[in-house]
């Protein structure tokens, strides 16, 4: 017989509001929250209960973030918690599902499952021929610059046609010429970039009813980390795959999302309660890893923000000391006074380990 629900073994550990977003039935789910309040402790405690208890078997979960890190840190703890490999589930970045969809079933859109997938570097190299060959000068247009706007592009789904078709100004103009020219180089070398997967996965659902249904049914839940950093074409591949049990969970913290310069959108955590009206919302608001001094200064500044989901994190954590603000002159007595502050640590007993630099 299973252990009665709320003395499972996942759900030790867990505070009242990350058990309910744990035991969630079905249906959308929007779990807000601070840093270090436990998010990817509550998606991981999900699969695993998901898997352990609902008996969802391991590949018919997807579950997906937005850097290598993050991924690599969902996956090992879920891994901890079901005491196995992850084999089968779908948990990985976006970019790494949506290539696996593609592979799969990008024959049927007429790609050729063997592609390449274009490192930066790759990708740079292109940039630069076809500037080289549409004569374009490199020192007038940065290939840097130009490859950005393609990916700004991509990231909204905006095609080279449709992008040549609606474009304002001179930069624009030579953008979408390298854009269309790009495109079929990729095409000839049998490649496709990380912007590119993403948007050929979602034009692969959309215009294919039997591939959108396909993959509609072959996830009995969808799962997101770290959700306010979702770009436009992130958003519509995770919408397509809901679209089929509408069991989606997504975590994430409207103070966090630092990826706007690279598309991330995130208005877009704060649409989810408008396009999905019967989501449950959980806010978990217990923060793990900080004093309350180092919260309240954080709430102090993240409060002015027009945007955001009200929600303010507190502590049980004792003591710290408070925050200190200094200014100095130069950036040279700066470093003098951060290398002394360490040492005065150090030789006062403490760590290195204890100390982090951000610049
Ligand atoms: N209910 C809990 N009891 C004790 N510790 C907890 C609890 N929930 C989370 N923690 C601890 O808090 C820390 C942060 O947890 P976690 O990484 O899951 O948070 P997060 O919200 O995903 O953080 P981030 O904002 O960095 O993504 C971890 O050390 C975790 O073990
Ligand atoms: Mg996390």
């Amino acid at each position: 017989m299973s252990e009665p629900a709320t003395d499972h073994v996942l759900l030790r550990g867990l505070n009242d509001a990350q058990r309910r977003a744990v035991l969630h039935p079905g249906g959308p789910l929007l779990v807000f929250a601070g840093a270090g309040s436990g998010k990817t402790r509550v998606l991981t405690h999900r699969i695993a209960y998901l898997m352990a208890e609902r008996g969802v078997p391991a590949h018919r979960i997807f579950a997906a973030t937005f850097t290598n890190k993050a991924a690599n840190e969902m996956r090992e703890r879920t891994e901890k918690l079901i005491g196995r490999s992850c084999r089968g589930m779908w948990i990985g970045t976006f970019h790494a599902c949506c290539a696996r969809m593609l592979r799969e079933s990008g024959s049927s859109v007429g790609l050729n499952p063997r592609f390449v997938v274009f490192d930066d570097a790759d990708q740079m190299a292109a940039i630069r021929a076809c500037l080289r060959a549409l004569q374009i000068s490199e020192e007038r247009f940065a290939p840097r610059a130009v490859l950005s706007a393609i990916s700004r592009a991509k990231e909204r789904l905006i095609t080279a046609e449709q992008y040549a078709e609606n474009h304002h100004g001179y930069f624009e103009d030579v953008v979408s010429r390298v854009y269309a020219a790009y495109q079929e180089q990729l095409a000839s070398d049998g490649a496709l970039d990380f912007d590119y997967l993403l948007m050929r996965a979602v034009a692969m659902m959309k215009d294919n009813p039997e591939v959108r249904q396909f993959y509609q049914r072959r996830f009995d839940h969808i799962l997101v980390d770290e959700y306010q950093d979702i770009n436009y074409a992130q958003f519509a591949l995770v919408e397509l795959l809901a679209a089929g049990t509408r069991n989606v969970c997504v975590v994430g913290d409207d103070d966090q999302s630092i990826y706007a310069f690279r598309g991330a959108r995130v208005d877009l955590i704060l649409r989810f309660e408008r396009d999905y009206p019967d989501a449950t919302v959980v806010k978990l608001e217990q923060n793990y890893r900080s004093t309350q001094a180092i919260l309240d200064a954080a709430h102090r500044v993240v409060s002015h923000n027009r945007t955001r989901h009200p929600k303010r994190l507190w502590t049980q954590t004792k003591g710290g000391q408070p925050i200190e603000a200094r200014e100095v002159p130069n950036e040279q007595e700066e470093a003098v006074f951060v290398a002394n502050r360490i040492l005065t640590h150090v030789s006062s007993g403490g760590s290195f380990s204890d100390c982090a630099v951000l610049y």
